[in-house]
């Protein structure tokens, strides 16, 4: 069953408390953070003090998604804060197998992100180290920007190859998602959908969580 994942980029900062409680109330089981370092991406977000205070008002997972050009350095900075998992860019890991090792070993999951432009060849030789992969469907930094629909086409080669090699990573997707692609999305193969603006910019982000979830257990029981 695929899982709805909000992400926080697109909450109000000044209420951030109340604008998790109402997603919680939906009855997720992860929330999506998304750190960004004005260097890999052109945009700042959040550090690990915000991480922390997040971490003592839930007992959600937090999935940690680190646009930033030194994951080395800082995923156990955010592990320590209160993780679960940590995700870092492909395009920024040459050695990506070690940095992996290294996430698990501070006891976090471990994941590989993959930009609209990198292919999912370049994951062959990590993926028996990798808990899970995220593929962007936006060029990372900003909420609110339209699918690119060749996604679909990476999380299907990503779950044919799990399929092949009996591996369990999970597939996760960001960027783009709405109740228009959300069908295609999970019946691709995708376990974890993050969605921001369509869940933090409706009026009623519990309700439309609620929605999503109902949507993606249609597109696998409904045959089309
Ligand atoms: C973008 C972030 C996303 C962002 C998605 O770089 O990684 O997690 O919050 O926002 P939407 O769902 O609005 O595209
Ligand atoms: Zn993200």
């Amino acid at each position: 069953m695929a899982e709805i994942l909000p992400s926080i980029l697109s909450a109000d900062f000044t209420r951030l408390a109340e604008e998790i409680a109402k997603v919680e109330k939906a009855g997720i089981s992860i929330l999506h953070l998304d750190v960004m370092d004005g260097h890999f991406v052109p945009n700042l977000t959040i550090g690990p003090p915000v991480v922390s205070s997040i971490r003592k008002i839930t007992k959600l997972k937090l999935d940690v998604h680190l646009m930033i050009t030194d994951p080395d350095k800082y995923a156990p900075i955010f592990i320590e804060a209160g993780a679960d998992q940590v995700s870092v860019h492909q395009e920024v890991c040459p050695h990506l197998d070690r940095t992996l090792r290294m996430i698990q070993s501070e006891g976090a999951k471990a994941g590989v992100v993959l930009n609209p432009s990198t292919p999912v060849a370049t994951l062959a030789d990590v993926l028996d180290v990798t808990d899970y992969v995220l593929i962007m469907s936006v060029n990372p930094g900003f909420g609110g920007q339209r699918f690119i629909p060749n996604a679909l086409r990476k999380v299907r080669a990503l779950d044919a190859l799990r399929k092949e090699s009996g591996l369990q990573f999970a597939i996760e997707i960001d960027g783009g998602v709405n109740l228009e692609n959300l069908g295609d999305v999970v019946r691709a193969g995708v376990d974890w959908v993050v969605a921001g603006s369509l869940v933090f910019h409706s009026s009623d982000p519990e309700a439309t969580v609620r929605q999503m979830q109902q949507l993606a257990r249609q597109a696998l029981t409904v045959s089309v």
